[in-house]
């Protein structure tokens, strides 16, 4: 089949702070855009030769036993064993066999939604992926509560969650857990070695509190395989984002893609000044140097890609 174009030359991911929202202006407007269907089940059938969303999207209870030993993605020469908790979270079928939606919302964590009232248009969709844990409830007029997978980085736990250090943060995240009420909670657990405890930690949460979720490991070949594909398309992502790795997977099971909160800058269209998290303070430095993500990379291609109508990017207001 064609390539997809996803052109632009490869820029440093070094965020500039004068002028990188003027550059970035989305079009066409929100308005305009029409979904191109042939270029996203082109997309589709590409991604297909690289990875299955529904066999990548979580390590199956057939595949490990308890004690077998995981290297990890980013840390070869560190090993983890499955343990019995693992072992009994991981789901016996994929989570996505057979699904297929309509439409589905990926929504980042950009504080480009604040004041975007956006929170309907997102509830909309038919199916809803978050990141990391993101809170919705004090959010909901910005970015909906509808969440039927959402993703949990271990680094979560310390970030959000102060390592559970105390019963109130335990209660906290429990509570958070408990509020997905059936959903699907994805952990990334075989990427880096640091999140080894905290991964150990939430399994046994849910399993002592009977949290009901539908919980997803990802496989062990997912991330080589999601840079893969964006190589072959002359995007070098070092280490894709959880937000670019839910597109990728998105493209198997849904027909139309609509992304919110993807803008990894710290202005936005407006030169109004942006938050890198709706929810926290987090602060920018944290994309560029010390991270391995090239966000503005990734945004770059998402954005050629939402010209071409195979994704809506929705980086303003929602009507
Ligand atoms: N994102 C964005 N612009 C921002 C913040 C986030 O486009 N200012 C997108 C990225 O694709 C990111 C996703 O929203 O992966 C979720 O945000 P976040 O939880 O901040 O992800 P990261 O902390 O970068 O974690 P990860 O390492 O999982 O990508």
């Amino acid at each position: 089949g064609a390539e997809v174009v996803i052109n632009g030359s490869l820029s440093p991911a070094v965020v500039d702070r004068s002028n990188e929202s003027i550059k970035h202006n989305i079009q066409p407007a929100s308005s305009k855009w029409r979904h191109n269907q042939t270029l996203s089940l082109r997309i589709r059938k590409q991604i297909l030769k690289f990875l299955d969303a529904e066999k990548d999207i979580s390590v199956l209870k057939g595949t490990l036993k308890p004690g077998d030993i995981i290297h990890y993605i980013f840390d070869r020469d560190s090993t983890m064993n499955v343990s019995q908790n693992l072992y009994e979270l991981l789901p016996r079928t994929s989570p996505l066999k057979n699904k297929h939606f309509g439409t589905c919302a990926i929504v980042g964590n950009s504080g480009v939604l604040l004041n975007s009232g956006c929170g309907q248009e997102i509830d909309a969709h038919s199916f809803v992926i978050r990141c990391n844990l993101a809170p919705v409830q004090e959010y909901a007029r910005d970015v909906g509560l509808k969440t039927d997978l959402v993703t949990m980085n271990p680094s979560v736990i310390q970030r959000a969650f102060e390592d559970l250090v105390n019963a109130t943060w335990r209660e906290k995240l429990l509570q958070r857990l408990h509020s997905l009420n059936g959903s699907i909670l994805w952990i990334p657990a075989f990427m880096a070695r640091g999140g080894k405890e905290r991964v150990e930690w939430v399994n046994e949460l849910i399993l002592k509190h009977h949290v009901n979720v539908r919980t997803a490991y990802p496989s062990l070949r997912l991330l080589h395989a999601v840079r893969g594909y964006w190589l072959t398309n002359k995007v070098h992502i070092k280490r894709p984002t959880t937000g670019l790795l839910m597109y990728t997977l998105a493209t198997r099971f849904c027909n139309e893609i609509y992304l919110y909160g993807f803008w990894p800058f710290p202005l936005d269209q407006n030169q109004n000044p942006v938050k890198y998290h709706y929810y926290d303070s987090l602060k920018y430095g944290y994309t560029s140097q010390a991270s391995p993500h090239t966000m503005p990379l990734e945004f770059k291609a998402l954005k050629s890609l939402h010209e071409q109508g195979a994704l809506k990017l929705t980086v303003g207001q929602c009507d």
